[in-house]
């Protein structure tokens, strides 16, 4: 029998990291994860710049999630933490595979933050970084492997939108009050938000590991960007609830701070420009399939 291809994922215990690990399993892939918990198979203390080298050998790709959430009030020691995990960790990766002969395939998560807090035109790879702290995180976090691709190993940067699940991140906070029919537009509504479904962002993950033409940077979106207001009425036409409550954008930035602007204010229409010139075929490319599929699937 064949040895089974394996890839590290770090930030395997998250939102993506769980189901996509099921998937590289489900697609007989041996799956390795690096975690700070005490339990795991290997670990690794980013802060403290800990990292069991033996987790990097012998293995196809890396996938790197790992980062400290977005979704809290950005104190100064809580933007240090967004930024360092996710730069410092990309790092201490690439310092860990560069000692070695072997250049595995080093896939990362990304945002479309990358483009900043708001874009006039629909956006695409080759558009320009844009402002904001979470900008700036990820310029940093894409920027520390750039020595890897520089030194022949093929990176991916996954610049993700907003991941819809029952489960966690934005649409799960938004399903309460959904569904207690006190939702509604934020702010004025008409700014884009660029959605990817969850068993779209693992294909992707997939089909970027599988697929050695693709490098650099990945917008993992829907082709089909939505206003707010668009994204308010289609989640109440699904649940079957009214969505006539308003949030007003100076109660999100009172509530969330710079947080609830670069996050819930943003308004970017990002396009997946080099997955469509690639020919992936999304699982969920419009929204009201996606929410349907997403809150009364079987996942
Ligand atoms: N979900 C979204 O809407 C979205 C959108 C754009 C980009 N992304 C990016 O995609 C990646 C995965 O997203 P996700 O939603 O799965 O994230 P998540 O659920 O918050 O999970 C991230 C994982 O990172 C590890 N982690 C957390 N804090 C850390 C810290 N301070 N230092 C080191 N490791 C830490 C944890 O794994 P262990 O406890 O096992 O170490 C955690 O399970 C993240 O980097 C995120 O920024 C997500």
């Amino acid at each position: 029998m064949s040895e089974l291809k394996t890839i590290l994922v770090t930030g395997a215990s998250g939102l993506v990291g769980r189901p996509l690990c099921a998937a590289l399993e489900a697609q007989g892939y041996a799956v390795r994860r690096l975690s700070r918990g005490e339990d795991a198979e290997f670990q690794w203390d980013v802060e403290a710049g800990h990292l069991d080298a033996a987790a990097v050998r012998g293995v196809t790709a890396i996938i790197h999630l790992a980062g400290e959430t977005v979704a809290q009030r950005w104190s100064d020691e809580a933007k240090t933490r967004i930024l360092s995990s996710r730069v410092d960790s990309t790092q201490m990766l690439a310092d860990a595979i560069l000692q070695t002969e072997e250049r595995p395939i080093f896939i990362s998560a990304s945002g479309i933050s990358y483009y900043g807090v708001e874009s006039e035109e629909l956006v695409t790879e080759s558009s320009e970084t844009g402002d904001g702290f979470l900008a700036e995180v990820t310029r940093q976090w894409e920027g520390a492997s750039q020595t890897l691709m520089n030194s022949g190993c093929r990176v991916v940067w996954m610049r993700t939108g907003i991941v819809l699940s029952r489960q966690g991140g934005a649409l799960a906070k938004m399903l309460t009050p959904f569904k207690m029919g006190v939702g509604g537009r934020i702010g004025g509504g008409r700014q884009k938000m660029s959605w990817v479904s969850l068993p779209d962002l693992v294909n992707m993950y997939l089909f970027a590991l599988e697929t050695p033409s693709i490098f650099g940077a990945l917008n993992a979106v829907a082709p089909q960007p939505v206003s707010n207001l668009e994204f308010t009425k289609t989640l109440g036409f699904v649940i079957g609830r009214p969505t006539i409550f308003p949030l007003p954008s100076i109660v999100v930035k009172t509530l969330f701070g710079e947080m609830g602007n670069e996050t819930v204010l943003s308004d970017l229409g990002v396009m997946p420009k080099q997955l469509e010139a690639v020919g992936y075929e999304w699982v969920q490319p419009e929204l009201e399939g996606a929410l349907r599929e997403t809150i009364y699937g079987d996942n």
